[in-house]
Protein backbone atom coordinates (compact mmCIF):
# COMPACT_ATOMS: atom_id res chain seq x y z
CA UNK A 1 0.00 0.00 0.00
CA UNK A 2 1.28 3.48 -1.05
CA UNK A 3 1.75 6.00 2.07
CA UNK A 4 -1.46 8.49 2.26
CA UNK A 5 -0.58 11.31 0.13
CA UNK A 6 -2.73 14.87 -0.54
CA UNK A 7 -2.50 16.89 -3.74
CA UNK A 8 -3.14 21.11 -3.81
CA UNK A 9 -4.77 21.61 -7.20
CA UNK A 10 -4.74 25.16 -7.93
CA UNK A 11 -7.45 26.91 -10.24
CA UNK A 12 -5.99 27.01 -14.07
CA UNK A 13 -6.76 29.57 -16.91
CA UNK A 14 -7.12 27.08 -19.70
CA UNK A 15 -6.23 23.51 -20.62
CA UNK A 16 -4.13 23.04 -24.18
CA UNK A 17 -2.20 20.60 -25.88
CA UNK A 18 -1.93 17.23 -26.83
CA UNK A 19 -1.17 14.47 -25.11
CA UNK A 20 -0.95 10.23 -25.05
CA UNK A 21 -3.01 8.16 -22.20
CA UNK A 22 -1.48 4.63 -20.44
CA UNK A 23 -2.81 1.41 -22.02
CA UNK A 24 -6.55 0.86 -22.13
CA UNK A 25 -7.15 -1.41 -18.04
CA UNK A 26 -10.26 -3.59 -19.49
CA UNK A 27 -8.29 -5.07 -22.66
CA UNK A 28 -5.14 -5.25 -20.45
CA UNK A 29 -6.29 -7.12 -18.06
CA UNK A 30 -8.03 -9.40 -20.58
CA UNK A 31 -5.06 -9.68 -22.47
CA UNK A 32 -2.65 -11.04 -19.49
CA UNK A 33 -5.00 -12.92 -18.63
CA UNK A 34 -5.88 -14.49 -21.98
CA UNK A 35 -2.14 -14.89 -22.46
CA UNK A 36 -1.34 -17.12 -19.79
CA UNK A 37 -4.26 -19.54 -21.34
CA UNK A 38 -2.40 -19.81 -24.62
CA UNK A 39 0.96 -21.91 -25.19
CA UNK A 40 3.70 -19.57 -26.28
CA UNK A 41 5.06 -15.62 -25.60
CA UNK A 42 3.12 -12.87 -26.03
CA UNK A 43 3.88 -8.95 -26.03
CA UNK A 44 2.10 -6.46 -24.69
CA UNK A 45 3.20 -2.45 -25.51
CA UNK A 46 1.75 0.35 -23.53
CA UNK A 47 -0.22 -2.45 -20.81
CA UNK A 48 -1.89 -0.30 -18.04
CA UNK A 49 0.62 0.84 -15.71
CA UNK A 50 -2.21 0.62 -13.24
CA UNK A 51 -1.86 -1.18 -9.53
CA UNK A 52 -4.94 -2.92 -10.96
CA UNK A 53 -3.86 -4.42 -13.44
CA UNK A 54 -0.45 -5.31 -12.16
CA UNK A 55 -2.29 -7.41 -9.66
CA UNK A 56 -3.44 -9.53 -12.91
CA UNK A 57 0.24 -9.52 -14.07
CA UNK A 58 1.18 -10.80 -10.02
CA UNK A 59 -2.05 -13.68 -10.20
CA UNK A 60 -1.21 -15.03 -13.38
CA UNK A 61 2.44 -15.17 -12.00
CA UNK A 62 1.44 -17.23 -8.75
CA UNK A 63 -0.39 -19.39 -11.59
CA UNK A 64 2.16 -20.37 -13.31
CA UNK A 65 3.25 -17.73 -15.90
CA UNK A 66 7.03 -16.66 -16.07
CA UNK A 67 5.71 -12.40 -16.86
CA UNK A 68 8.39 -9.78 -17.44
CA UNK A 69 7.67 -6.05 -17.82
CA UNK A 70 10.59 -4.83 -20.41
CA UNK A 71 12.29 -0.67 -19.54
CA UNK A 72 9.63 0.34 -22.91
CA UNK A 73 6.93 -1.04 -20.12
CA UNK A 74 6.13 -3.62 -22.50
CA UNK A 75 5.25 -7.02 -20.48
CA UNK A 76 6.16 -10.15 -22.46
CA UNK A 77 3.68 -13.25 -20.94
CA UNK A 78 4.81 -16.81 -21.63
CA UNK A 79 1.37 -18.30 -21.50
CA UNK A 80 1.35 -21.59 -20.23
CA UNK A 81 -1.99 -22.86 -22.02
CA UNK A 82 -5.59 -24.03 -20.38
CA UNK A 83 -4.28 -26.21 -17.38
CA UNK A 84 -2.26 -23.29 -15.02
CA UNK A 85 -0.42 -24.65 -11.84
CA UNK A 86 -1.74 -24.60 -8.87
CA UNK A 87 -0.70 -21.67 -6.69
CA UNK A 88 1.43 -21.57 -3.41
CA UNK A 89 -0.75 -18.85 -1.89
CA UNK A 90 -3.44 -16.64 -2.11
CA UNK A 91 -4.49 -14.90 -5.31
CA UNK A 92 -4.02 -11.13 -4.40
CA UNK A 93 -6.89 -9.28 -6.51
CA UNK A 94 -5.43 -5.84 -4.94
CA UNK A 95 -8.25 -3.13 -4.95
CA UNK A 96 -9.56 -4.40 -8.71
CA UNK A 97 -12.59 -6.17 -9.54
CA UNK A 98 -11.98 -7.09 -12.52
CA UNK A 99 -9.01 -8.86 -11.84
CA UNK A 100 -11.40 -11.14 -9.05
CA UNK A 101 -14.36 -11.45 -11.54
CA UNK A 102 -12.61 -12.26 -14.91
CA UNK A 103 -10.00 -14.47 -12.85
CA UNK A 104 -12.80 -16.25 -10.91
CA UNK A 105 -13.81 -18.06 -14.15
CA UNK A 106 -10.48 -19.24 -15.08
CA UNK A 107 -9.42 -20.86 -11.86
CA UNK A 108 -13.27 -22.32 -11.52
CA UNK A 109 -11.88 -24.79 -14.53
CA UNK A 110 -9.07 -25.75 -12.89
CA UNK A 111 -8.32 -29.31 -10.88
CA UNK A 112 -6.95 -27.11 -7.95
CA UNK A 113 -8.43 -25.05 -5.29
CA UNK A 114 -7.52 -21.34 -5.33
CA UNK A 115 -8.01 -18.73 -2.66
CA UNK A 116 -8.99 -15.08 -4.17
CA UNK A 117 -8.34 -12.31 -1.78
CA UNK A 118 -8.46 -8.24 -2.15
CA UNK A 119 -7.75 -5.29 -0.15
CA UNK A 120 -10.91 -3.86 1.92
CA UNK A 121 -13.24 -2.06 -0.65
CA UNK A 122 -12.83 -5.10 -2.74
CA UNK A 123 -13.85 -7.58 0.02
CA UNK A 124 -16.79 -5.00 0.19
CA UNK A 125 -17.55 -5.85 -3.47
CA UNK A 126 -20.86 -8.29 -4.63
CA UNK A 127 -19.50 -11.24 -6.06
CA UNK A 128 -22.56 -13.63 -6.29
CA UNK A 129 -22.80 -12.16 -9.39
CA UNK A 130 -19.91 -14.00 -10.87
CA UNK A 131 -20.43 -17.24 -7.74
CA UNK A 132 -23.78 -18.10 -8.84
CA UNK A 133 -23.57 -18.44 -12.66
CA UNK A 134 -20.03 -20.64 -11.99
CA UNK A 135 -21.72 -23.06 -9.52
CA UNK A 136 -24.37 -23.72 -11.82
CA UNK A 137 -21.19 -24.91 -14.65
CA UNK A 138 -19.88 -27.22 -11.77
CA UNK A 139 -17.62 -24.65 -9.43
CA UNK A 140 -17.45 -25.41 -5.50
CA UNK A 141 -17.07 -22.02 -3.86
CA UNK A 142 -16.75 -20.71 -0.72
CA UNK A 143 -17.20 -16.66 0.41
CA UNK A 144 -17.44 -14.93 3.19
CA UNK A 145 -21.36 -13.94 2.06
CA UNK A 146 -21.40 -12.18 -0.57
CA UNK A 147 -17.85 -11.00 -1.01
CA UNK A 148 -14.33 -11.95 -0.95
CA UNK A 149 -12.23 -13.88 0.30
CA UNK A 150 -13.27 -16.45 -2.18
CA UNK A 151 -12.25 -20.39 -2.36
CA UNK A 152 -12.72 -21.81 -5.50
CA UNK A 153 -12.80 -25.68 -6.04
CA UNK A 154 -12.31 -25.95 -10.27
CA UNK A 155 -12.58 -28.30 -12.64
CA UNK A 156 -15.37 -30.00 -14.72
CA UNK A 157 -17.38 -27.39 -15.51
CA UNK A 158 -20.24 -27.34 -17.97
CA UNK A 159 -21.20 -24.76 -20.60
CA UNK A 160 -24.58 -23.11 -19.55
CA UNK A 161 -26.91 -20.68 -20.73
CA UNK A 162 -27.26 -17.88 -18.34
CA UNK A 163 -29.24 -14.79 -18.26
CA UNK A 164 -27.02 -11.74 -15.78
CA UNK A 165 -28.93 -9.86 -13.65
CA UNK A 166 -26.57 -6.90 -13.82
CA UNK A 167 -25.09 -4.92 -16.24
CA UNK A 168 -21.89 -6.11 -15.96
CA UNK A 169 -18.77 -6.58 -18.57
CA UNK A 170 -16.98 -8.46 -15.79
CA UNK A 171 -19.49 -10.99 -15.14
CA UNK A 172 -19.92 -11.14 -19.19
CA UNK A 173 -16.30 -11.81 -19.51
CA UNK A 174 -15.54 -14.07 -16.40
CA UNK A 175 -18.33 -16.25 -17.97
CA UNK A 176 -16.52 -16.61 -21.41
CA UNK A 177 -13.87 -17.29 -20.22
CA UNK A 178 -15.19 -20.00 -18.06
CA UNK A 179 -17.19 -20.95 -21.16
CA UNK A 180 -13.75 -21.51 -23.39
CA UNK A 181 -12.53 -24.19 -20.86
CA UNK A 182 -15.67 -25.60 -20.12
CA UNK A 183 -17.21 -28.73 -21.77
CA UNK A 184 -20.04 -27.38 -24.56
CA UNK A 185 -21.51 -23.84 -25.25
CA UNK A 186 -22.07 -21.35 -22.89
CA UNK A 187 -24.40 -18.52 -23.71
CA UNK A 188 -24.47 -15.24 -21.85
CA UNK A 189 -27.50 -13.16 -22.48
CA UNK A 190 -27.00 -8.94 -20.73
CA UNK A 191 -29.46 -6.96 -20.16
CA UNK A 192 -27.88 -4.22 -21.48
CA UNK A 193 -25.03 -4.41 -24.11
CA UNK A 194 -21.72 -3.56 -21.77
CA UNK A 195 -18.24 -3.24 -22.94
CA UNK A 196 -17.48 -5.85 -25.36
CA UNK A 197 -13.34 -6.48 -24.80
CA UNK A 198 -13.97 -10.08 -23.55
CA UNK A 199 -15.61 -10.98 -26.98
CA UNK A 200 -13.31 -9.35 -28.81
CA UNK A 201 -10.06 -10.09 -26.98
CA UNK A 202 -11.22 -14.03 -27.18
CA UNK A 203 -11.36 -13.55 -31.18
CA UNK A 204 -7.46 -11.82 -31.34
CA UNK A 205 -6.51 -14.89 -29.78
CA UNK A 206 -8.16 -17.27 -31.50
CA UNK A 207 -11.19 -18.31 -30.31
CA UNK A 208 -15.01 -18.08 -32.46
CA UNK A 209 -17.12 -16.18 -30.62
CA UNK A 210 -20.69 -15.88 -31.49
CA UNK A 211 -23.02 -13.36 -31.10
CA UNK A 212 -26.55 -12.64 -32.19
CA UNK A 213 -28.35 -9.76 -30.35
CA UNK A 214 -27.70 -9.36 -25.89
CA UNK A 215 -26.42 -12.58 -26.24
CA UNK A 216 -22.36 -14.36 -26.19
CA UNK A 217 -22.01 -17.60 -26.83
CA UNK A 218 -18.52 -19.58 -26.94
CA UNK A 219 -17.64 -23.24 -27.51
CA UNK A 220 -15.59 -24.82 -24.14
CA UNK A 221 -11.83 -26.73 -25.82
CA UNK A 222 -10.95 -23.86 -28.21
CA UNK A 223 -7.08 -23.62 -27.72
CA UNK A 224 -5.93 -19.83 -28.41
CA UNK A 225 -2.75 -18.56 -29.35
CA UNK A 226 -0.51 -16.07 -28.25
CA UNK A 227 -0.66 -12.11 -29.28
CA UNK A 228 1.58 -9.32 -29.87
CA UNK A 229 -0.53 -6.01 -29.95
CA UNK A 230 -0.01 -2.26 -28.26
CA UNK A 231 -2.96 -1.35 -26.01
CA UNK A 232 -4.96 1.39 -27.52
CA UNK A 233 -5.13 4.32 -24.65
CA UNK A 234 -7.67 3.86 -22.16
CA UNK A 235 -10.76 6.10 -22.84
CA UNK A 236 -11.89 6.04 -19.19
CA UNK A 237 -8.58 8.03 -18.17
CA UNK A 238 -9.09 10.55 -21.33
CA UNK A 239 -12.25 11.51 -20.15
CA UNK A 240 -10.50 13.63 -17.27
CA UNK A 241 -8.69 15.36 -19.57
CA UNK A 242 -12.01 15.83 -22.20
CA UNK A 243 -14.34 16.95 -19.28
CA UNK A 244 -11.41 19.02 -18.17
CA UNK A 245 -11.27 20.48 -21.82
CA UNK A 246 -14.79 21.06 -22.32
CA UNK A 247 -15.08 23.16 -18.62
CA UNK A 248 -12.57 25.81 -20.51
CA UNK A 249 -14.01 28.35 -23.16
CA UNK A 250 -11.10 28.57 -24.63
CA UNK A 251 -9.36 25.04 -24.51
CA UNK A 252 -7.96 23.30 -27.00
CA UNK A 253 -7.36 19.41 -26.54
CA UNK A 254 -5.52 16.80 -28.84
CA UNK A 255 -5.24 13.10 -27.52
CA UNK A 256 -3.90 10.68 -29.45
CA UNK A 257 -3.65 7.03 -29.63
CA UNK A 258 -6.92 6.48 -27.66
CA UNK A 259 -9.24 3.69 -27.54
CA UNK A 260 -12.87 4.40 -29.29
CA UNK A 261 -14.14 1.31 -28.95
CA UNK A 262 -18.45 1.96 -29.60
CA UNK A 263 -18.89 0.54 -26.07
CA UNK A 264 -16.60 2.91 -24.38
CA UNK A 265 -16.78 6.21 -26.31
CA UNK A 266 -20.58 7.22 -25.17
CA UNK A 267 -18.45 10.20 -23.21
CA UNK A 268 -18.01 11.92 -26.94
CA UNK A 269 -21.93 11.87 -27.89
CA UNK A 270 -22.85 13.06 -24.32
CA UNK A 271 -19.76 15.62 -24.46
CA UNK A 272 -21.32 17.18 -28.20
CA UNK A 273 -25.01 16.55 -27.00
CA UNK A 274 -23.51 18.87 -23.65
CA UNK A 275 -22.33 21.47 -26.63
CA UNK A 276 -18.50 20.61 -27.52
CA UNK A 277 -17.10 20.03 -30.95
CA UNK A 278 -15.02 16.79 -31.08
CA UNK A 279 -13.48 15.62 -33.83
CA UNK A 280 -12.28 11.63 -34.93
CA UNK A 281 -9.43 11.24 -36.68
CA UNK A 282 -7.16 8.71 -37.88
CA UNK A 283 -8.90 5.56 -36.78
CA UNK A 284 -7.64 2.46 -37.37
CA UNK A 285 -8.85 -1.01 -36.31
CA UNK A 286 -6.22 -3.17 -33.68
CA UNK A 287 -7.13 -7.09 -32.85
CA UNK A 288 -11.12 -5.69 -33.80
CA UNK A 289 -10.35 -2.61 -31.39
CA UNK A 290 -10.79 1.05 -32.94
CA UNK A 291 -8.27 3.40 -31.72
CA UNK A 292 -7.45 6.82 -33.16
CA UNK A 293 -7.17 10.51 -32.42
CA UNK A 294 -9.85 13.11 -30.50
CA UNK A 295 -9.65 16.63 -30.50
CA UNK A 296 -12.26 18.72 -28.37
CA UNK A 297 -12.94 22.50 -28.56
CA UNK A 298 -15.86 23.57 -26.43
CA UNK A 299 -18.97 25.39 -27.63
CA UNK A 300 -22.06 26.43 -25.95
CA UNK A 301 -23.71 24.77 -23.00
CA UNK A 302 -26.60 22.55 -23.06
CA UNK A 303 -28.01 20.39 -20.33
CA UNK A 304 -28.48 16.47 -20.62
CA UNK A 305 -29.86 13.57 -19.45
CA UNK A 306 -28.54 10.20 -19.11
CA UNK A 307 -30.50 7.14 -18.16
CA UNK A 308 -30.60 3.63 -19.25
CA UNK A 309 -28.60 1.80 -21.40
CA UNK A 310 -26.75 5.37 -22.26
CA UNK A 311 -25.82 5.02 -17.97
CA UNK A 312 -24.30 1.60 -18.30
CA UNK A 313 -21.93 2.47 -21.18
CA UNK A 314 -20.61 5.69 -19.14
CA UNK A 315 -20.56 3.79 -16.05
CA UNK A 316 -16.40 4.42 -15.41
CA UNK A 317 -17.01 8.39 -16.74
CA UNK A 318 -20.15 9.83 -14.31
CA UNK A 319 -17.62 10.71 -11.48
CA UNK A 320 -15.81 12.85 -13.99
CA UNK A 321 -19.00 14.01 -16.08
CA UNK A 322 -21.16 15.08 -12.64
CA UNK A 323 -17.93 16.48 -10.97
CA UNK A 324 -18.00 18.91 -13.84
CA UNK A 325 -21.57 19.65 -14.70
CA UNK A 326 -22.20 22.75 -12.41
CA UNK A 327 -19.84 24.17 -14.79
CA UNK A 328 -21.94 23.59 -17.48
CA UNK A 329 -25.97 23.81 -18.00
CA UNK A 330 -27.10 20.88 -15.94
CA UNK A 331 -27.20 17.22 -16.02
CA UNK A 332 -29.46 14.59 -14.64
CA UNK A 333 -28.02 11.08 -14.43
CA UNK A 334 -30.86 7.88 -13.92
CA UNK A 335 -30.25 4.38 -13.60
CA UNK A 336 -26.58 4.70 -11.83
CA UNK A 337 -27.36 2.39 -9.15
CA UNK A 338 -24.22 0.09 -9.88
CA UNK A 339 -22.29 3.31 -8.85
CA UNK A 340 -22.52 2.49 -5.27
CA UNK A 341 -20.65 -0.43 -5.60
CA UNK A 342 -17.71 0.60 -7.23
CA UNK A 343 -14.51 1.05 -5.82
CA UNK A 344 -16.28 3.16 -3.06
CA UNK A 345 -19.82 4.44 -2.98
CA UNK A 346 -19.22 6.62 -5.91
CA UNK A 347 -22.74 8.37 -5.89
CA UNK A 348 -22.59 9.62 -2.15
CA UNK A 349 -18.73 10.16 -2.56
CA UNK A 350 -19.18 12.43 -5.55
CA UNK A 351 -22.48 14.19 -3.57
CA UNK A 352 -20.57 14.94 -0.64
CA UNK A 353 -17.36 16.48 -2.76
CA UNK A 354 -19.82 18.68 -4.77
CA UNK A 355 -21.55 19.69 -1.34
CA UNK A 356 -17.89 20.49 0.02
CA UNK A 357 -17.46 22.60 -2.82
CA UNK A 358 -20.25 24.86 -2.07
CA UNK A 359 -21.91 23.19 -5.39
CA UNK A 360 -26.06 22.73 -5.28
CA UNK A 361 -26.66 18.84 -5.99
CA UNK A 362 -29.16 16.42 -5.66
CA UNK A 363 -28.60 12.78 -5.16
CA UNK A 364 -31.68 11.08 -6.06
CA UNK A 365 -32.26 6.82 -5.04
CA UNK A 366 -30.30 6.09 -8.29
CA UNK A 367 -28.51 9.43 -9.60
CA UNK A 368 -28.01 13.37 -9.44
CA UNK A 369 -29.53 15.83 -10.55
CA UNK A 370 -26.81 18.71 -10.86
CA UNK A 371 -27.64 22.06 -11.83
CA UNK A 372 -25.99 23.83 -14.39
CA UNK A 373 -24.24 27.54 -14.13
CA UNK A 374 -23.07 26.99 -10.98
CA UNK A 375 -19.60 28.41 -9.27
CA UNK A 376 -17.32 26.42 -7.20
CA UNK A 377 -15.02 27.29 -4.41
CA UNK A 378 -12.04 25.44 -3.26
CA UNK A 379 -12.25 22.97 -0.29
CA UNK A 380 -10.88 19.28 1.27
CA UNK A 381 -11.80 16.49 -1.23
CA UNK A 382 -12.12 12.99 0.12
CA UNK A 383 -10.96 10.43 -2.22
CA UNK A 384 -12.20 7.63 0.02
CA UNK A 385 -9.02 5.56 -1.44
CA UNK A 386 -11.23 5.83 -4.90
CA UNK A 387 -8.91 6.69 -7.96
CA UNK A 388 -12.10 8.05 -10.23
CA UNK A 389 -12.96 10.00 -7.56
CA UNK A 390 -9.25 11.83 -6.87
CA UNK A 391 -9.24 12.27 -10.24
CA UNK A 392 -12.77 13.80 -11.43
CA UNK A 393 -12.55 16.49 -8.08
CA UNK A 394 -8.84 17.17 -9.21
CA UNK A 395 -10.46 18.41 -12.46
CA UNK A 396 -13.95 20.05 -10.83
CA UNK A 397 -11.37 22.10 -8.68
CA UNK A 398 -8.67 23.48 -12.13
CA UNK A 399 -12.45 25.78 -12.32
CA UNK A 400 -13.07 26.28 -8.52
CA UNK A 401 -12.37 29.77 -6.81
CA UNK A 402 -9.38 28.93 -4.35
CA UNK A 403 -7.06 26.04 -3.93
CA UNK A 404 -8.00 22.50 -3.28
CA UNK A 405 -6.46 19.59 -1.39
CA UNK A 406 -7.42 16.22 -2.16
CA UNK A 407 -6.73 14.02 0.25
CA UNK A 408 -5.70 10.30 -0.53
CA UNK A 409 -4.71 11.32 -3.37
CA UNK A 410 -2.07 8.17 -4.44
CA UNK A 411 -4.88 6.26 -5.24
CA UNK A 412 -4.91 7.44 -8.94
CA UNK A 413 -2.09 5.06 -9.15
CA UNK A 414 -4.64 1.87 -9.74
CA UNK A 415 -5.29 3.25 -12.86
CA UNK A 416 -3.27 6.57 -13.84
CA UNK A 417 0.40 6.57 -12.53
CA UNK A 418 1.56 9.55 -13.87
CA UNK A 419 -2.28 11.52 -14.19
CA UNK A 420 -1.04 14.43 -11.85
CA UNK A 421 2.13 14.98 -13.83
CA UNK A 422 0.34 14.90 -17.22
CA UNK A 423 -2.52 16.66 -16.26
CA UNK A 424 -0.09 19.70 -15.12
CA UNK A 425 1.21 19.73 -18.74
CA UNK A 426 -1.88 20.33 -20.11
CA UNK A 427 -2.83 23.52 -18.04
CA UNK A 428 -2.38 26.90 -18.89
CA UNK A 429 -1.97 29.09 -15.08
C1 LIG B 1 -15.00 -3.26 -16.42
C2 LIG B 1 -16.37 -3.24 -16.29
C3 LIG B 1 -17.07 -2.28 -15.43
C4 LIG B 1 -16.19 -1.10 -15.07
C5 LIG B 1 -14.83 -1.51 -14.63
C6 LIG B 1 -14.13 -2.30 -15.72
C7 LIG B 1 -14.40 -4.27 -17.29
O1 LIG B 1 -17.45 -2.94 -14.24
O2 LIG B 1 -16.79 -0.31 -14.08
O3 LIG B 1 -14.04 -0.38 -14.33
O4 LIG B 1 -13.20 -4.18 -17.61
O5 LIG B 1 -15.14 -5.19 -17.69
P1 LIG B 1 -18.78 -3.83 -14.14
O6 LIG B 1 -18.63 -5.02 -14.99
O7 LIG B 1 -18.89 -4.19 -12.69
O8 LIG B 1 -19.88 -2.91 -14.58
Amino acid sequence: MPAKESVVICPARNLLGSIRVPGDKSISHRYAMLAALAAGRSRFENYSPGGDCNSTLGCMRALGCAIEREESGAVVIDGIGPQLHAPGSALDCGNSGSTMRMLSGIVAAQLFISDLIGDESLSRRPMKRVMEPLRKMGAEIFANGDCAPLRISGGGLRGIEYQVPVASAQVKTCLLFAGLLAEGRTIVEEPIRTRDHGELALRAFGAEVARSGNSVSIMGGQALHPLDAFIPGDSSSAAFFLCAAAIFPESNLVIDGVLLNPTRSALLDVLTAMGSRISVLNIEEQHGELVGTISLTPGKSRPVEISGAQTALLIDELPVLAATAPFGAGLVVRDAGELRVKESDRLTAVTRNLEAMGAQVEQTANGWRIPGGQKLHGAEIESFGDHRIAMAFAIAALRAEGDTLVHNSECVAISYPSFFGDLEKLLDR
